[in-house]
């Protein structure tokens, strides 16, 4: 039964009995009389309301207003001349392509009498504590969407998702569904920034001035992609810096193929739009079918670019990480694929979990190569029984030692693919997406299970059920080593077969939730041939992502710095790998290395049967300096000093939620002109506090043993680095 949605008679009443106090602490107000909403998230408020058409116009976007009586009512845009029609000169909330709208529409449908007209009006809403839902409703049609905003007021964050409902016994088919459309505030001199890369070298920052024009950034590959992230930031590059001025950023959580366009008109209105790639895009719904959309989250500061990357790990910390803020910190984790690659067997993986127990992992995985006939990379996926010939005793006797060296254990899986020479494929072909009759292309000499089915979805389901119920295991890395190609699901009719770019997805979520109910300690990491999958869809089922398969240092300190600008360090896995590194052919010292690893959940993995026994050492003494500073890593907030994109010297800083410790990295890539490293000023700190620090060489020279908040931030720290590849690292303890 469908829910009629009815305008908030308390919280509306509550208006006009002028209980102001109690509403502007509420994070939706409405106004009945203008039909005028506001929402507050943290420092962002948001206004919308219902024009003299009827239509849902976004008002307001930006920093915090705190009396909604100073907000206009919503009024239609006007035409102009006879090619821009009120209905494209108006920012709609979420607009219909129908009358005249030319700008970017957030829905577009063909109705089955053949008519592809839709507008959207007003009919109702509700408010239930930080949820607001307004519905609208076509002119004529029984059709039907749902705005739902969810309201995060202490992260200052809001969600916005869809749901789409045909109400009436014609199919409708829908050819774009957007998660929301956000309107920027009237005016010029907009600076977009976003992510894009390939293989290796993820998470590179992208800027451009928003003019007329649209730029989309998107992925039509089935999944995230390595080629661009689903977030953006956007600034005024006059007032906006890392540590001030306005901007807005917004982040989606959809793992599959996706898109947000920005799009400026001549009349200087510039509007985002995203969810849904509208690429090959079809979704039919039958009488009483109805399609909820990904979420599309958004905020904005008043601080500057460095306050976007807080407020976002912040958000993802509380709100969409697995446990929240009780989820347990990242255990430092040895994973044995650059050491041995596919040639895993118990032997050798017990000798080096011996290795690794000795430097202080407390966790041990087993990458590929240990299922099937699996002994490079053209065989074996899909068959995920334990491969006899390398343990013969199956994964015990190594899950059992990992155990007694008092580290936990994990394993790598890729469940959603599979090689043609393996058993499953043998016995199901047609598992595999493709379009029968056609050719099948592979990549690194695998397929795609097709997900979208139920017969596949349950399969994979109770393999990794068995696997995890049947060996005592922690933690997966979940590989995903392919993009799509030939996307046919032959198993329904033809007008449903587009339907495979949600259905896969909503299966793949499915699973992974299924898995984590039925196993509560299970931990898993979001991996695709490095950081192929990094989304605020899939990060709400796993714990931590892979960035990137690029381990060398240097590189790493920009992929890390792209990488925070969207996601909380917290989740970024960094490993300590061998040199010269297998990438760049460059050979960076080892402490640079730890101090580089140091910046997310630190792991290592280098082939320890060939570390020197003071590298070992060394080792062991950087792993406990990384526990000792983890939560505030972790979980603190990240201050860029200095970036490394287009410096010789680069420097972080985190600051622990509470302030009683703050770390600072400093590393300098290479030394010219004999050019002292730069003084560094520290941020976030009490003015007032007084800090111990504490150092890990000898590489600040320090005349007390206290320093003030005040001090360390306008006087700052002289590092005596030189050469290349010099590093250090201090810790700040406040002073009680
Ligand atoms: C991908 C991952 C690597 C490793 C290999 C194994 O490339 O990103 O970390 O797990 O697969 O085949």
């Amino acid at each position: 039964m469908r829910k009629i949605l009815l305008t908030s008679a308390i919280f509306v009443s509550a208006f006009f009995c002028g209980a102001a106090p109690v509403l502007a602490q509420s994070s939706i107000e409405y106004a009945q009389d203008k039909k005028v909403f506001l929402l507050h998230a943290g420092e962002q408020s948001y206004a919308f309301g219902v024009n003299e058409r009827g239509e849902l116009q976004s008002i307001f976007w930006g920093a915090q207003l705190k009396s909604i009586a100073d907000i206009p009512p919503a009024k239609v845009g006007p035409d102009v001349a006879s090619f821009d029609g009120s209905t494209t000169t108006t920012p709609q909330e979420y607009p219909g392509w129908g009358s005249v709208l030319y700008t970017e529409p957030a829905i577009k449908a063909t109705f089955e009498d053949g008519n592809r007209d839709l507008v959207l009006h007003y009919v109702s809403h509700k408010i239930e504590g930080d949820e607001l839902t307004v519905e609208l409703k076509d002119i004529s049609l029984p059709f039907v969407v749902q705005l739902h905003y969810r309201v995060y007021p202490e992260q200052g964050i809001i969600a916005r998702w869809s749901v789409i409902e045909n109400l009436g016994t014609k199919f409708v088919n829908l050819e774009d569904a957007a998660s929301a459309a956000w309107t920027l505030p009237h005016g010029e001199g907009y600076e977009a920034h976003w992510l894009t890369g390939h293989w290796a070298a993820e998470w590179q920052q992208q800027s451009a001035a928003l003019v007329p024009g649209s730029i989309v950034i998107e992925s039509r590959r089935g999944s995230t992609s390595h080629q661009a992230n689903p977030w953006f930031e956007i600034d005024r590059p006059h007032e906006t810096t890392e540590e001030s001025g306005p901007a807005w950023f917004g982040e989606l959580g959809w793992s599959g193929s996706w898109r947000i366009s920005f799009d400026t008109s001549a009349m200087q209105q510039t509007r985002i739009t995203g969810g849904y790639n509208t690429f090959d895009f079809a979704y039919k719904l039958s009488g009483g079918q109805s399609l909820k959309t990904p979420i599309f989250y958004a905020g904005y500061t008043s601080k500057g670019r460095g306050e976007v990357s807080r407020l976002l790990a912040h958000f993802q910390q509380a709100e969409i990480f697995p446990g929240g803020d009780k989820a347990k910190l990242r255990p430092v984790l040895y994973n044995s694929w650059e050491a041995t690659e596919f040639n895993v067997d118990e032997a050798g993986q017990i000798a080096l979990a011996e290795k690794a127990a000795s430097i202080g992992a407390e966790r041990f995985v087993i990458d590929d190569g240990w299922f099937g006939q699996r002994k490079v990379d053209n065989a074996g996926l899909g068959d995920w029984y334990v491969n006899q010939q390398k343990f013969p005793h199956g994964l015990k006797p190594v899950i059992d030692r990992v155990h007694s060296l008092g580290m936990d254990f994990g394993i790598w899986v890729e469940p959603e693919m599979v090689n043609p020479d393996s058993d499953l494929y043998r016995k199901h072909p047609e598992w595999a997406m493709n379009f029968p009759g056609r050719p099948r292309t592979e990549e690194r000499n695998q397929l795609l299970l097709n997900l979208a089915r139920k017969d596949v979805a349950d399969y994979v389901y109770s393999f990794l059920d068995k696997l995890v119920s049947e060996n005592d295991i922690a933690f997966l890395k979940w590989d995903y080593n392919r993009n799509w190609a030939e996307p046919g699901w032959d198993a329904v009719p033809v007008d449903e077969q587009k339907k495979i770019y949600v259905a896969y997805v909503d299966n793949l979520y499915d699973i992974l939730s299924r898995l984590r109910a039925k196993h509560p300690k299970l931990e898993i990491e979001s991996c695709s041939g490095g950081g192929g999958r990094v989304d605020l869809g899939i990060l709400r089922y796993t714990d931590e992502v892979w960035p990137s398969d690029n381990t060398d240092a240097l590189d790493r300190l920009v992929l890390q710095d792209g990488f925070t600008r969207a996601y909380s360090s917290g989740a970024m896995m960094a490993w300590v790998t061998d040199v010269p590194n297998f990438l760049d052919n460059r050979t960076v010292p080892l402490k640079f290395r730890y101090l580089v690893a140091m910046n997310g959940s630190l792991g290592i993995g280098g082939n320890l049967n060939h570390w020197t026994d003071a590298e070992m050492q060394e080792s062991k003494t950087l792993v406990a300096y990384y526990k000792s500073i983890r939560q505030t890593v972790q979980r603190g907030d990240l201050y860029r000093l200095m970036t490394p994109e287009e410096n010789s010297a680069s420097s972080t800083e985190y600051v622990s939620r509470d302030g009683s410790q703050a770390v600072v990295f400093a590393y300098l890539h290479s030394q010219r002109y004999g050019t002292p490293y730069p003084t560094l000023h520290l941020r976030g700190l009490q003015p007032d506090a007084r800090y111990r620090i504490k150092t890990i060489d000898d590489k600040l020279k320090l005349s007390s043993e206290t320093v003030s908040g005040d001090y360390l931030m306008h006087e700052g720290l002289t590092f005596n680095l030189t050469g290349d590849y010099d590093s250090t690292s201090i810790t700040l303890e406040r002073v009680p």
